[in-house]
């Protein structure tokens, strides 16, 4: 990770390994973001010129993924599977649960950058829904309780 944004000849060395190879731009994107932490903004202009895009291009890509973000992720990150499978069980209840309990919406970050909540769209765990993620790591058959277990194994790695 990155600790100030990265500069035009930094960014052009992350992403100059993806060059040539098929859908160049969603590659670097994940590039960018794995080391970076996230896609600032002043990466669009660079990606932009180096696959002759215009940067509406480059900003409707990463703006459609849910899985980019365009600031630094929450020190704290929650994902919840809102597909059909997590969905059917029981997957709005649990997430109307974890809402209650971060006070946080599906899709807000909170004030202090602490913590964020987001939805995705499947994570391969379909047969052991319903399913998060904290941190990268995933959770299967998760339960409102078992969420409060987990959310308090967070707090204590504080
Ligand atoms: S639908 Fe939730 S893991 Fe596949």
């Amino acid at each position: 990770m990155f600790d100030t944004q990265p500069s035009r000849d930094e960014l052009l060395a992350l992403i100059a390994p993806c060059k040539g190879l098929p859908g160049p731009l969603l590659v670097m994107l994940h590039a960018i973001q794995d080391r970076v932490g996230y896609v600032p903004a002043s990466a669009i202009p660079v990606l932009a010129e180096e696959l002759n895009l215009s940067r509406a291009e480059v900003q409707g890509v990463i703006s459609f993924y849910h899985h980019f973000r365009d600031r630094p992720p929450a020190k704290r990150r929650i994902e919840i599977c809102r597909a059909e499978s997590c969905q059917a069980l029981q997957g709005d209840r649990l997430t109307a649960h974890i809402e209650q309990r971060t006070r946080l919406r599906l899709g807000e970050t909170s004030a202090d950058g602490s913590m964020s909540l987001q939805p995705v769209y499947c994570l391969g765990l379909c047969s052991a829904s319903p399913a998060l993620m904290i941190d990268g790591t995933v959770h299967a058959r998760v339960t409102p309780e078992r969420f409060d277990e987990l959310l308090s194994q967070m707090e204590t790695r504080e």
